[in-house]
């Protein structure tokens, strides 16, 4: 079975062609990267995929069944999540509440409810000690590394049950070895049967995660291949244009 297909996907903003006539399928705990120039598509294809708008033209199918998505809920109803490079964390808040912003854990006492903090505080524990990560609970996010606010972001996609999580650029802006955090985080998510659509300009990242390269450039597909049948010297020519398409 396949998780994601996207069929002659295009995208249009006025007069500009964002996306042409891309086709692409995701199978179950697949790591794809996603690479091309700025302006290449990327962003708007990650976006198609998780309902901040339409598509154009084309249709996406999710485990084998038609999906239109009106918004980001609708995808992530059916366990599409995305990790953002600025992580939508609120600052001022532990871990654990940030793992459950928006899904709260409530105890009833009589005609009042409470949050759970102790059943939150020992989900997000559990959470962490399967994502192998060394985050606490109730540490504040403001005083976490990028890593660590990743390890966050990801409990919450798994606390959603996610089967395919969309991450834009997570390693642009972060130290060397918080990206090796978050590369590490990936594999994680890949052997929980998780399935990562990882946006990089980092040659090395992709390298070193992903199973496949998928290239794009000025909107349309030009490659999509196994990582083994590629190098990182074919994937710049395709992202340049110095090679048409492989
Ligand atoms: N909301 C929008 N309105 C108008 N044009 C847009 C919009 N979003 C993207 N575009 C245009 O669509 C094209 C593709 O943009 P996109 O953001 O998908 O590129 P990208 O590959 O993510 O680039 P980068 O590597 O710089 O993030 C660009 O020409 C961009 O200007
Ligand atoms: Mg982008």
């Amino acid at each position: 079975m396949s998780l994601l297909i996207l069929e002659n996907v295009g995208k249009e903003f006025g007069a500009i062609r964002a996306l042409s006539q891309v086709n692409l399928t995701i199978r179950p705990g697949e790591v794809v990267g996603l690479m091309g120039d700025n302006g290449a598509g990327k962003s708007t294809l990650v976006k198609i995929i998780a309902g901040n708008f339409p598509p154009s033209h084309g249709r996406i199918l999710f485990e084998d069944r038609e999906v239109h998505f009106a918004r980001p809920i609708d995808a992530r109803s059916v366990g599409i999540e995305v990790v953002y490079q600025h992580l939508a964390l609120a600052d001022n808040l532990t871990a654990s509440a940030n793992v459950f912003l928006g899904r709260e854990l409530k105890r009833r006492v009589g005609p009042f409810a409470f949050l759970d903090h102790a059943a939150m505080n020992r989900r997000t524990a559990e959470l962490f000690r399967e994502l192998k990560s060394e985050t606490r609970p109730d540490d504040l996010v403001r005083a976490m590394s990028g890593g660590q606010r990743q390890a966050v972001a990801i409990a919450r996609t798994r606390l959603a049950k996610a089967k395919l999580i969309l991450m834009d650029e997570p390693t642009a802006a972060i130290s060397v070895r918080q990206v090796a955090e978050v590369l590490d985080l990936i594999h994680r998510l890949k052997d929980a049967g998780i399935a990562v659509i990882l946006i990089s300009h980092r040659m090395p990242d992709v390298f070193s995660v992903c199973e496949r390269v998928v290239v794009m450039r000025r909107g349309v597909k030009v490659a999509d291949k196994p990582i083994g049948d590629s190098s990182p010297e074919e994937v710049t020519a395709l992202i340049t244009g110095a090679k048409e398409a492989a």
